[in-house]
């Protein structure tokens, strides 16, 4: 079979299409031939060796893997040769066969496509787990979104939209900011207006309830300083690139305030059932399309480089899916 595989993180051109031979799945592992594989801006960071945690090398990329069973291990129940799983594990997406985890993976619905499965599996977690399970988001509270328009973002924006929420999305320029509109934010400002905490504010004088932030930078204090009494920041992501930022610890007492972390992969660690519920309240909610998968390109195994020059692009919309 084929694999995109690298011997050293680093550039895309450290990795290339190589054959591979398929192994066998041991016990509590299912074989996969996989139809379609998401890439997100993790992706990239796991490839430059600069996320949080570097895998062994060879290393095949790719996490949020969608394919048909192909064989299971001992003790594997549930699963069944030609069914459709969406698996989610650090790497070895980005190839013709995977094994996987079956404490990692779930069942795809029918009428879900493989590429459409595959780009709401981190993204969607991440938000779900966020919002609900370390949020305590409920319906009719106001959340306010940064990075509203990438994949964690948009994501946190139609959950929140379909559980009733009043959403609030930051984006930049009309083409992002059109699409947040239309993926259910009740308003959308440009984080680049000078003025948009006092739009904000018109809004929603008293502040909002939830902040679900990816983004970090010069952001993360502005987003703080935007919530209403007993509010809840999120923090999720750092895309900014700016670093770490810090916040001044007179500002969660002031407004009897919390920060909280939500880390998906500690969740898949800690407690891969609850990821495997998730994953299947999100698939359910796709089925009965409360919710949508965003993609902006699909490319060939043969194409992964250029799937990965694509994450980069600033007109980016949406998930870049490789389809083996
Ligand atoms: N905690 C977890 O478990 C978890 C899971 C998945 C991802 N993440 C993290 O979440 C972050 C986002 O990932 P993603 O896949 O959603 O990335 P993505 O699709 O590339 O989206 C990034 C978003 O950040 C916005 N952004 C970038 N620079 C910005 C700036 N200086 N000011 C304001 N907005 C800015 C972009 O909006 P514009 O284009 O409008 O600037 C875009 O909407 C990453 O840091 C990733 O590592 C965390």
């Amino acid at each position: 079979m084929k694999a995109f595989r690298g011997h050293r993180l680093g550039a895309v051109e450290d990795f290339a299409v190589e054959d591979r031979p398929v192994g066998a799945p041991q016990a509590g592992e299912i074989l996969l031939r996989v139809e379609a594989t998401a890439l997100g801006f993790v992706d990239a960071l796991v490839m430059r060796g600069l996320y949080q945690v570097r895998p062994p090398l060879p290393f095949v990329p790719g996490g949020e893997i969608v394919g048909r069973v192909e064989a299971v291990g001992d003790g594997v129940t549930g699963f069944a040769p030609g069914q459709r799983v969406a698996s989610w594990q650090f790497g070895g997406g980005l190839a013709e066969r995977a094994i996987v985890s079956a404490a990692s993976s779930v069942a795809v619905p029918g009428a879900l496509e493989a590429a459409s499965a595959s780009a709401l599996i981190l993204d969607f977690l991440t938000a779900y787990y966020g919002l609900f399970d370390r949020g305590g988001y409920r319906p009719g509270q106001s959340l306010l979104v940064t990075g509203a328009s990438g994949g964690v973002g948009s994501a946190a924006v139609q959950l929140a939209h379909a559980s009733g929420g009043i959403v609030v999305g930051l984006a930049s320029g009309e083409a992002k900011m059109r699409h947040v509109a239309a993926l259910g934010a009740d308003l959308v400002l440009d984080y680049r207006d000078p003025d948009w905490r006092a739009r904000l504010k018109d809004r929603h004088p008293a502040g909002v309830d939830r902040v679900f932030d990816p983004v970090g930078g010069p952001l993360f204090e502005a987003c703080f300083r935007s919530l209403a009494k007993r509010g809840r920041h999120l923090v999720v992501g750092f895309a900014s690139g700016d670093g770490i930022p810090k916040l001044p610890a007179n500002l969660p007492l002031l407004k009897s305030g919390e920060l909280a972390g939500v880390d998906a992969r500690y969740l898949g660690e800690s407690d891969p059932a609850r990821v495997q519920t998730i994953l299947e309240i999100i698939f359910g909610l796709a089925e009965r399309k409360r919710i949508s998968a965003v993609i902006d390109r699909t490319f060939a195994l043969a194409d992964a480089p250029a799937a990965f020059e694509s994450l980069a692009s600033a007109t980016r919309i949406g998930k870049v899916v490789v389809t083996p």
